[in-house]
């Protein structure tokens, strides 16, 4: 058959030159489609005289053949062509490491509570923790403040709506740990040592004031605790969490309802230059209220006062981390600025323990 060597070098050509996928189906078409180039010199096979179909037959279906084998090959190597050029440009560096070396740091708040924690867990003291939405007897009744006492209006209390028609007390979000207090001598008895550390509510918003802040309560009951007992703890507390050798406390006498005696406690300090520091000077610095459990608290949480006795004492955590770490704005503890965090925070695998040194 005339024009087979011809018509195969130049298919063959054409393959081997096609650049893409679209390229090589359009010359697919072109030869061995239907219409193609291949297809219809089938269709002069009818009009040969059976001797010369003997020898065109074989030689057209071995060329069909080629030519699909040919351009079966060649797409095959534009696939691992696409896709080697895919590997090239579209690498991935898989031993950049998935995280930023400091992606997130522990906000003061923990790190200060997590120091306390440590701190009174070498005392002995277990932590025990009650719900922020309290019933007004745990947070009041139950501490000596039965209700018209004045201070609950001096607490600033948010209370809990009840529906229309329910006649029973309010609910009212924690304005301070103490009925953590109560919930503690009723779960275990005496005698107890626990502190209680959270959040607390109260409505009051200015540079060191916001409405929702941290307190830890702290409690002892046993046979025979006095005031000398709840100096000690203080003092090696205070030592301990402001990491100074020394530290003068001042008791001053106060009031709370569930206390009697009642004392809030100052540290020695001085603010010169604006730098405050801890032991040393002419100044007071007013960081916790404390007192000896009033007999009443302790009949509410079920303890006998005729048999046992108890310190109990409650401070800010806010208050003494800004202290501590000379932070002058409590309302920015709570903005979740990321800046502010980044500066403040602490590295996440730094547990304080005293032995490594609380804040290192
Ligand atoms: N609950 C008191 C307050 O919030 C603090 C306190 C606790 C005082 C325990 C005495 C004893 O101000």
């Amino acid at each position: 058959m005339d024009g087979l060597d011809a018509l195969r070098a130049k298919v063959l050509e054409a393959v081997s030159s096609a650049k893409d996928e679209a390229a090589l189906e359009e010359l697919r078409v072109a030869t061995v489609g239907k219409k193609g180039e291949v297809s219809l010199k089938m269709r002069e096979l009818g009009r040969m005289t059976p001797e010369e179909r003997q020898v065109a037959g074989p030689a057209l279906n071995a060329l069909k053949d080629e030519v699909n084998a040919a351009l079966a090959a060649k797409k095959a190597g534009l696939a691992d062509a696409a896709l080697n050029e895919r590997l090239q440009t579209e690498w991935l560096d898989v031993t950049l490491p998935a995280r930023s070396r400091r992606a997130g740091t522990i906000h003061p708040i923990s790190q200060v509570s997590d120091e306390v924690t440590a701190l009174f867990a070498d005392l002995g003291f277990a932590v025990a923790e009650g719900p922020q939405v309290e019933s007004d007897w745990y947070n009041f009744d139950a501490l000596n403040i039965p209700s018209h006492h004045p201070a609950r209006g001096e607490m600033d209390t948010f209370y809990m709506s009840r529906e229309d028609g329910d006649e029973r007390p309010p609910h009212v979000l924690r304005t301070h740990t103490s009925p953590v207090q109560i919930r503690s001598m009723l779960a275990q008895g005496a005698p107890l040592r626990v502190i209680c550390p959270g959040r607390v509510y109260r409505a009051d918003y200015d540079q060191t004031h916001t409405p929702m802040f941290h307190q830890v309560e702290g409690l002892a009951i046993d046979r025979d605790i006095s005031m000398a007992n709840l100096k000690w703890v203080l003092e090696e507390f205070v030592k301990a969490f402001f990491e100074v050798d020394d530290v003068e406390l001042r008791f001053r006498a106060s009031h709370f309802p569930f206390t009697e005696p009642s004392a809030e406690v100052d540290i020695r300090c001085s603010w010169e230059g604006g730098q405050l520091k801890i032991g040393e000077g002419d100044d007071w610095l007013e960081i916790l209220g404390s007192g000896m459990v009033h007999p009443k608290v302790l009949e509410a949480g079920g303890i006998d006062p005729t048999e046992w006795q108890g310190f109990a004492f409650g401070m800010g955590i806010d208050r003494i981390a800004m202290l501590k770490y000379g932070i002058p704005d409590l309302r920015a503890f709570f903005d979740s600025d990321l800046r502010w965090l980044r500066h403040y925070g602490f590295a996440a695998l730094d547990q304080p323990n005293l032995y490594a040194g609380l804040s290192r």
